[in-house]
């Protein structure tokens, strides 16, 4: 026999020279969540392990980050008020505003991103403007560059459009460069699919459609060749990242847009995934660590260069542990 391939499985110090994946922290976001008030840790019970943090004690996520390793957050609001035109979504003092001021002024090292959607914010929980009980694509516009516009004015890094309205990565863009912020990046949600595995996240957001569902705007997960499409349009309209959302179920997306692109390519591990590996290793049933370690290595083999997930600390922990990467 010439060709042994259990040669290069003998002992971990071949298997890791051997390793086709690399993976670092520096790649990770974390997930966070801001509720508007004061002195608030509340646990989220469909994100087990996870909290909403008010703007004044969102410093004690962001030091436990540190602590791991991952210096990279992004920033979701749940604003005391909700209304047609989710106008906290866009207020100086909104709370995601209050959030990131927060964060940059104790940990400036911290890179900060924020989703910019309206569905945490509009009272019917649609991502857009309504009209005629339809979300206006056009007239959304407007309102999601205000609200990229402000949360960098309050010292965002980094803003990410997750809202799936046609043209909001050049709205954004022009918002931006109009008001001299040529040089923030824009990390679109390019590839999102209309999935059940964002329930658990609704549920901590809060932000449920009201009424119908989110089929009209986001992708239909029948489609492969549309992936290629938004990711194009995204590429074209100045994205600097771009991302497929979600990831577990989505590894052919993930690595079939990594092909077509030359940005580097995010992958959100969805709250759904998260929860499903929580609630299976609460009744024993796996390894949780195992899972999350071999999850999180099978998102990157599939092409991602970041990974957007809530188990981030976790993920970088094996890492240090030298487990994976
Ligand atoms: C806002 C938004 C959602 C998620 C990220 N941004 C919810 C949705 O589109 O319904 C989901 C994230 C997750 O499930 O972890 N539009």
């Amino acid at each position: 026999m010439l060709i042994r391939p259990r040669r290069l499985r003998e002992n971990p110090v071949i298997r890791k020279m051997a390793r086709e994946t690399r993976i670092s922290k520096d790649s990770l976001i974390l997930p966070l969540f801001l509720e508007e008030g004061k002195d608030i840790k509340s646990p989220i019970p469909s994100l087990d392990g996870h909290f909403r943090y008010s703007p004044d004690r969102i410093g004690e996520a962001i030091e436990n980050a540190l602590r791991h390793g991952v210096d990279k957050a992004l920033l979701f609001g749940i604003p005391a008020c909700k209304d047609e035109k989710g106008s906290s979504a866009y207020a100086e003092n909104g709370v995601v505003q209050q959030g990131i001021r927060k964060i940059k002024a104790q940990y400036p090292e911290v890179c900060v991103i924020t989703d910019v959607c309206m569905c945490e914010y509009t009272s019917h929980g649609h991502c857009g403007i309504l009209k005629d009980g339809k979300v206006d694509n056009d007239a959304t516009l407007d309102y999601l560059a205000a609200a990229a516009l402000s949360h960098v004015e309050a010292g965002a890094d980094m803003v990410a459009p997750s809202d799936m309205m046609d043209g909001r990565v050049l709205a954004i863009r022009e918002a931006l460069d109009d008001n001299g912020y040529t040089y923030i990046p824009i990390m679109s949600y390019a590839v999102k699919y209309a999935s059940y595995f964002y329930g658990p996240f609704r549920d901590a957001a809060g932000s449920a459609p009201g009424f119908g569902d989110r089929r009209g705007y986001q992708m239909d997960w029948h489609n492969a060749k549309e992936a290629a499409k938004e990711a194009l349009l995204d590429v074209e309209e100045g994205a600097d990242i771009l991302m497929v959302k979600p990831a577990l179920g989505y590894l052919d997306i993930v690595k079939s847009v990594a092909e077509r692109i030359n940005l580097p390519l995010a992958a959100y591990s969805v709250s759904g995934e998260y929860a499903m590996i929580k609630a299976a290793a609460k009744m024993g049933l796996i390894d949780e660590y195992g899972i999350l370690c071999e999850s999180a290595v099978s998102i990157y083999r599939a092409g991602a260069d970041i990974l957007i997930t809530y188990y981030a600390n976790e993920i970088a922990e094996a890492i240090e542990k030298g487990d994976i990467g």
